[in-house]
């Protein structure tokens, strides 16, 4: 591609896995490679957008030419989201966000000496930061999800992502199948983008750069008409 058809959007991408802290060594954590978030990035920046990248933890390098702001925990990623929420055209939350943290950090290292052959940890709650972007957003900005199932059927699959759709009141919602071998650390996918109503706009399959190229195509798309 080369063509700047994104040029002056100003694109706000988070990407990669959080991990929530359970003492001075150890987190919670998730398979995300952050490969396809990073792939956007690569994507939208080839095409002439801004891209301002919140990376919680990756396996890839981050791509040259976006500003990077990088964080760890779920938490983090909230504060770092709202505070750049202003001045971008779209969002897109490509994280993926530890559902719960643990209640409490210890100070110290948790011994095992000292807790026996059972540790019961607390976890509460994290707040869902896409839902709470998408009902933030000033008019025009363009919100989009992701949503990971391991659904079994494609018809169980649209239907969690239909739903998802509804709950977080995302403008777009990017569904695809993850599991053991396909999703997380690979790298090719197969997503189905929804739009807010949880009806099909496009399929894609391919590189996850390619992909990402598809996402954009979409969002360029809504991104354009919004802006002007
Ligand atoms: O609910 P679920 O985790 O499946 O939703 C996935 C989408 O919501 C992703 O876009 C992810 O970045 C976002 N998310 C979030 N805050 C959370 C959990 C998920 O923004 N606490």
């Amino acid at each position: 591609r080369g063509t700047a058809d994104l040029a002056g959007l100003r694109i706000l991408l988070s990407a990669g896995g959080t991990r929530e802290p359970l003492d001075p060594v150890r987190f919670l954590g998730n398979r995300s490679s952050g490969k396809q978030g990073v792939a956007l990035a690569e994507a939208a920046l080839s095409r002439g957008a801004t891209v301002t990248l919140v990376t919680a933890h990756l396996e890839v390098p981050v791509p040259g030419g976006a500003e990077i702001h990088p964080v760890e925990t779920a938490e983090q990623l909230r504060t770092e989201m709202n505070a750049l929420l202003g001045g971008a055209d779209i969002v897109i939350m490509a994280a993926a966000v530890a559902d719960y943290r643990p209640r409490e950090v210890a100070e110290g290292k948790i011994k095992k000496d000292a807790t026996g052959d059972v540790l019961t940890l607390e976890l509460v709650k994290n707040p869902d930061i896409l839902a709470e972007l998408a009902a933030n957003r000033a008019p025009g900005q363009v919100v989009v999800g992701f949503a990971a199932e391991t659904a079994g059927s494609r018809e169980e699959l649209l239907e969690l992502g239909r739903t998802k759709a509804a709950r977080k009141r995302a403008d777009y919602l990017v569904v695809n199948r993850v599991g053991w071998t396909e999703g997380f650390a690979t790298d090719g996918n197969t997503v189905v983008v929804l739009d807010g109503a949880g009806h099909i706009v496009i399929e894609a399959t391919g590189s996850k750069l390619s992909v990402a190229h598809s996402i954009l195509n979409v969002l360029a798309e809504a991104g354009r008409s919004n802006h002007q």
